[in-house]
C-alpha cells in the first residue's frame, strides 16, 4: 500500500479541508500506554493491540511523544537518533507498520520532533566530547569557558528548567575540567546551536524522513526556546529583552517557515504544531502566522481555574489571539507535563501554573470527576483542535502518592525532591483486570509497570467501563460520535448567548445549530434554550442541569 494512497482514503473535515482545524487529537505516550513484550513499558507492539481503542473513541489523530533511540533521561526526551526507533518501543519497521494500521483505521499520526536539544548520546556530542576544545563538532552545540580564575564557575547565570544550573563542566581524558556546555533542561540534553547551518540542514532531513514515512504531522517540542542569544548574558531579570534571553528570539521564525515549505510540499499538507509556551499572545501568535506553524498549544486554557469569568475570558481571548492569524484554536486540559485534571478540578484551588503544581493539596475526587466531565464537553464544543491525553477518557487522577525510591522524573531529582514532578500523570493505564498491572502488560510479564499503580483502579480500567453508559469511557464515546456528526462542531463559528450568573452559555454553527451550557455556579440552573439535550455530563435534576455539569443542545 502506498504512503500517498492511503493518506488520501483518510476522511479530510473542517475549514479549508486542513484536518487539524477541527481533530480531536489524542496524545500517547508510549512508555505508559501498553506493553507488549512484559518488561514492565509501553511499546509500539502495545499501541498496535490497542489501536481498536482509539478507533472506537472516535479520536481522528493521535501524537506519540518521543519514541526514539534514546537513553530516557528525560524519558525519551533526550534524543540519540531521530532517525531509529528505541529498542524499549520497537523497531522502525513497527513503527512504519503501526502508521499504516492506523490510517487503515481513518487515524492520522504525529510525531515528536525535540530540536532544542538532543542526547548527550548523541553521536555529534560524543564527538564533540572527545574532539575537544577547537574541535568544530563543538560549534554544533553551546560549549564556553567558564568564568573564575580556572574556569571553575559557570560562563552564565542562567538556570535549568528542571532546576539548578543550566551549564555542565566537561571532564577531559585525565579527567582534568574543561570547558562548559549548555543544557536549559537536563544535563544529557545538550541545547543544539541554531545558528549553525549544518543543524538545520539536519532537521529538515529529519522532518523528510518522518513525512516519507507517511506521519500526519510534527508536535515541535520547546518550540519557541530554539535560537539563543550568542552574547550568552546574564539574565537580568530588571531588563529582560524578552522573556528570557533564551526564549522568543525573531530569528526562530526563519526556521519554521523553512518547515512550513517542507510541510507544504507534500500532497496532503503535513501539520505542524508547536509547544510555544510564551505568556505574551501577541508574541504567541507570531507562530502561527501565515507561513509559518500551523496550530500550537493553549497553555492558558491548561492552567485556566474552574471559574466561569476566567474560563469565559481564557476563551475569549484565545479565539481573539488566533483571529488576526485565521489559526485554530486549541483546547487542552491534560497532556505529560502537568497533574491530571480529575485532581486539579478537585482542589479548593483549581489553577495550574509550572510553578504551582499543589501537589499533595487536600483533593475530593469525586469534583474532579464530575468537572472533568463537564469541562470535556465544554472542550470539544469549542471551534478548533482539542488534545486528549491518554488515560483521561478513564478519568484517570494524578497518581500522587509514588514512592521517592520508584520517582524517574529528572525534575524530581534536580529539585532534591523539592518538586515531585510529572511521574503522577505518566503511571501506566489500566486496561483490564482487578490487580496491578490492569492488562497493561501481558499475563506472566517479567517486569513491573516501570511506575506503580494504585489498588483502587479497578474500576477504572477500559474493560470496567465499557458498556457502563455513566462512566467516562462511555461519555466520551458519545461525545466524540456526537462531535463528528454534527457540522456545527467543524466550523469556526461561536458566539456567546446570553444566560444565568456563572452559567457559560455558547452556539456554534453559522445558524446556531447547536448550544453548549455549561453550569459552574453552585446551584441548579434552567437551561436557557429551547432544543433537544444530545448530551449531558451528568444527569439532569427535576429539568434544571446540576452544578459542575455541561449540557450539548440541539436546537433543530
Ligand atoms: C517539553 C516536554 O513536553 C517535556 O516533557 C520535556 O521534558 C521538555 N520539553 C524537554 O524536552
Ligand atoms: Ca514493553
Amino acid at each position: 500500500m502506498s504512503e500517498i494512497a492511503t493518506v488520501e482514503r483518510l476522511e479530510v473535515r473542517g475549514a479549508k479541508g486542513q484536518w487539524w482545524r477541527s481533530a480531536v487529537i489524542y496524545q500517547i505516550y508510549p512508555r505508559s500506554f501498553a506493553d507488549s513484550n512484559g518488561d514492565g513499558i509501553g511499546d509500539l507492539g502495545g499501541v498496535r493491540a490497542h489501536l481498536d481503542h482509539l478507533a472506537g473513541l472516535g479520536v481522528d489523530a493521535v501524537w506519540f511523544n518521543p519514541w526514539y533511540a534514546s537513553p530516557q533521561a528525560d524519558a525519551g526526551y533526550d534524543v540519540a537518533d531521530y532517525r531509529a526507533i528505541d529498542p524499549v518501543f520497537g523497531t522502525l519497521t513497527e513503527a512504519e507498520e503501526l502508521i499504516r494500521e492506523a490510517h487503515a483505521l481513518g487515524i492520522r499520526v504525529i510525531v515528536d520532533v525535540v530540536p532544542n536539544h538532543c542526547s548527550t548520546a548523541h553521536p555529534w556530542f560524543v564527538e564533540a566530547l572527545h574532539g575537544g576544545p577547537g574541535c568544530t563538532t563543538r560549534d554544533l552545540f553551546w560549549f564556553r569557558p567558564g568564568r573564575g580564575a580556572s574556569g571553575e564557575l559557570p560562563p552564565n547565570d542562567w538556570q535549568s528548567i528542571f532546576g539548578g544550573p543550566a551549564w555542565t563542566r566537561t571532564t577531559g581524558p585525565e579527567g582534568t575540567p574543561g570547558d562548559w556546555y549548555l543544557h536549559l533542561f537536563a544535563p544529557e540534553q545538550p541545547d543544539l546551536n541554531w545558528d549553525n547551518p549544518k543543524v538545520r540542514e539536519e532537521f529538515e532531513d529529519v522532518l523528510r524522513f518522518w513525512f516519507d514515512r507517511g506521519t500526519d504531522g510534527i508536535r515541535i517540542d520547546s518550540a519557541a526556546l530554539l535560537m539563543k542569544d550568542c552574547a550568552l548574558a546574564d539574565f537580568d531579570p530588571a531588563d529582560p529583552p524578552l522573556p528570557h534571553p533564551y526564549e522568543d528570539r525573531d530569528e526562530v521564525h526563519h526556521i519554521y517557515r523553512a518547515w512550513r515549505t517542507i510541510a507544504d510540499s507534500y500532497p496532503e499538507p503535513r501539520a505542524l504544531i508547536g509547544e510555544v509556551w510564551l505568556p505574551d499572545a501577541q508574541r504567541f501568535a507570531a507562530y502561527l502566522r501565515e507561513d509559518e506553524i500551523h496550530t500550537a498549544f493553549n497553555f492558558a486554557f491548561l492552567g485556566c481555574p474552574w471559574d466561569a469569568a476566567t474560563l469565559r475570558a481564557v476563551i475569549d481571548e484565545t479565539l481573539a489571539v488566533h483571529a488576526p492569524v485565521d489559526a485554530p484554536a486549541t483546547w487542552v486540559l491534560s497532556n505529560h507535563d502537568v497533574p491530571r485534571h480529575v485532581t486539579r478540578y478537585g482542589r479548593a484551588d483549581t489553577s495550574f501554573t509550572l510553578d504551582y503544581r499543589q501537589l499533595g493539596a487536600p483533593t475530593d475526587h469525586a469534583l474532579g470527576r464530575r468537572r472533568a466531565r463537564a469541562a470535556v464537553l465544554l472542550n470539544l464544543a469549542l471551534p478548533g483542535t482539542v488534545y486528549l491525553y491518554q488515560g483521561e477518557e478513564l478519568g484517570l487522577a494524578e497518581v500522587e502518592d509514588i514512592p521517592d525510591a520508584m520517582r524517574q522524573d529528572p525534575m524530581f531529582f534536580r529539585t532534591a525532591g523539592e518538586n515531585p514532578g510529572r511521574d503522577g500523570c505518566r503511571v501506566p493505564i489500566p486496561w483490564s483486570g482487578n490487580t496491578p498491572p490492569y492488562g497493561f502488560s501481558p499475563p506472566g510479564a517479567t517486569g513491573q509497570p516501570w511506575l506503580p499503580q494504585p489498588a483502587g483502579w479497578r474500576d477504572l480500567t477500559v474493560e470496567a467501563q465499557s458498556g457502563n453508559p455513566d462512566s467516562m469511557l462511555e461519555l466520551y464515546r458519545r461525545a466524540l460520535a456526537y462531535r463528528r456528526r454534527q457540522p456545527a462542531l467543524s466550523d469556526a463559528t461561536f458566539s456567546w448567548l446570553p444566560g444565568p450568573d456563572a452559567v457559560l452559555v455558547f452556539s456554534r454553527g453559522p445558524d446556531g445549530a447547536f448550544v453548549c451550557v455549561v453550569n459552574v455556579s453552585d446551584h441548579p440552573v434552567a437551561l436557557p434554550v429551547h432544543g433537544t439535550i444530545v448530551a449531558t455530563s451528568d444527569p439532569m435534576e427535576h429539568d434544571r442541569l446540576p452544578p459542575d455539569t455541561a449540557a450539548w443542545i440541539a436546537i433543530r
